[in-house]
């Protein structure tokens, strides 16, 4: 019988996440996808994703259900001029964001998630070595702003978290009389994420919000994409959580190329039909496994 695993990012659909076997954040996502014994892996989440679920376990086949869902920051990063712009920096450690191509990935000595960017760049100045960051040009720019580090950035943005708007919030929180409180995505402008009562990954503010003990009557404002909203109501139903704005009174900012991944898509990968990750060849994917598995060691060592 093919054994066929369904994996769900939490920017999904409610419906796509029950119909997955797990669902999580990208680093989650990824360890259970190189663990998973499966014949098929149907990855409801973005091409980056299905790629780095493949590079980690070969011999699954891989599909994704829309050929369609991509990510602004790899469609923003020409390949050519990011492996100029590594050249230039011969003495630096080049740390990407796992959001990005394989062939990105292949270029770079380490490849960190939203949940453990800051420790691994963190360990990297501790061994006293100069650092580069791509693609997230806003994630970069919080480190550098947060930790004092002088990274050179590559410029790309998440079209989604990049969206959410300053003064927009302000107008929002000048609105609640009680408490509020603002957690951020690291993928949102530096204006936003410096006024944030906490910046972390998707699972850093499930988390957060799990944890949550001020006052219930208080207003917790998210930035980031709306499919987490979903788990983080169902986790704390007591609480008033509500999506950062991007314009006033705009509740509204999700992401297209996550929300591709219909039902009926998903049905169809299950079934073996959709974007297969066949493409990548065996070398490609040997120098992308390289920064992945240095991340993925670095986090178990470090988190478990
Ligand atoms: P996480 O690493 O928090 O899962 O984020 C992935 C992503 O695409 C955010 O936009
Ligand atoms: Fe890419 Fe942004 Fe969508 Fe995440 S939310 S997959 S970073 S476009």
């Amino acid at each position: 019988m093919t054994r066929v695993v369904t994996l769900a990012h939490y920017y999904t659909q409610p419906e796509i996440q029950q119909m997955a076997d797990k669902v999580g954040d990208s680093l989650e996502l990824s360890l259970y996808a190189r663990e998973a014994e499966a014949d098929i892996i149907v990855f409801a989440g973005v091409r980056f994703m299905a790629e780095t679920a493949k590079i980690l376990n070969p011999n699954a086949r891989v599909i994704l259900p829309d050929a369609q869902s991509t990510c602004s920051l790899v469609t923003q990063t020409d390949v050519a001029a990011l492996r100029r712009w590594r050249e230039s920096y011969p003495d630096h450690v080049h740390v990407s964001y796992i959001n990005s191509s394989a062939e990105h990935k292949a270029l770079s000595d380490w490849i960190v998630t939203s949940r453990n960017v800051d420790d691994i760049i963190a360990h990297l100045y501790e061994q006293g070595q100069q650092v580069i960051f791509s693609p997230d040009r806003n994630m970069g720019a919080y480190l550098n702003f947060q930790y004092g580090y002088d990274m050179p950035l590559w410029s790309a943005v998440c079209e989604v978290h990049d969206k959410f708007n300053e003064a927009a919030l302000k107008e929002a929180f000048a609105a609640v009389t009680g408490d509020k409180y603002l957690i951020a995505h690291p993928e949102s402008p530096l204006p936003v994420l410096t006024g944030a009562d906490y910046v972390g990954s998707t699972s850093g503010m499930l988390n957060w919000i799990k944890a949550y003990q001020g006052d219930a009557a208080a207003v917790i404002f998210v930035a980031t994409e709306d499919g987490i909203l979903y788990n983080m109501r169902l986790a704390r139903p007591d609480l008033d959580i509500r999506q950062a704005p991007i314009y006033a009174g705009c509740q509204c900012n999700s992401c297209p190329y996550m929300k591709m991944n219909t039902i009926e898509a998903v049905k169809r990968a299950q079934a073996g039909q959709g974007l297969e990750i066949d493409y990548l060849t065996a070398e490609q994917m040997d120098d992308a496994r390289l920064p992945i598995e240095r991340m993925l060691e670095f986090s178990q060592r470090y988190y478990q």
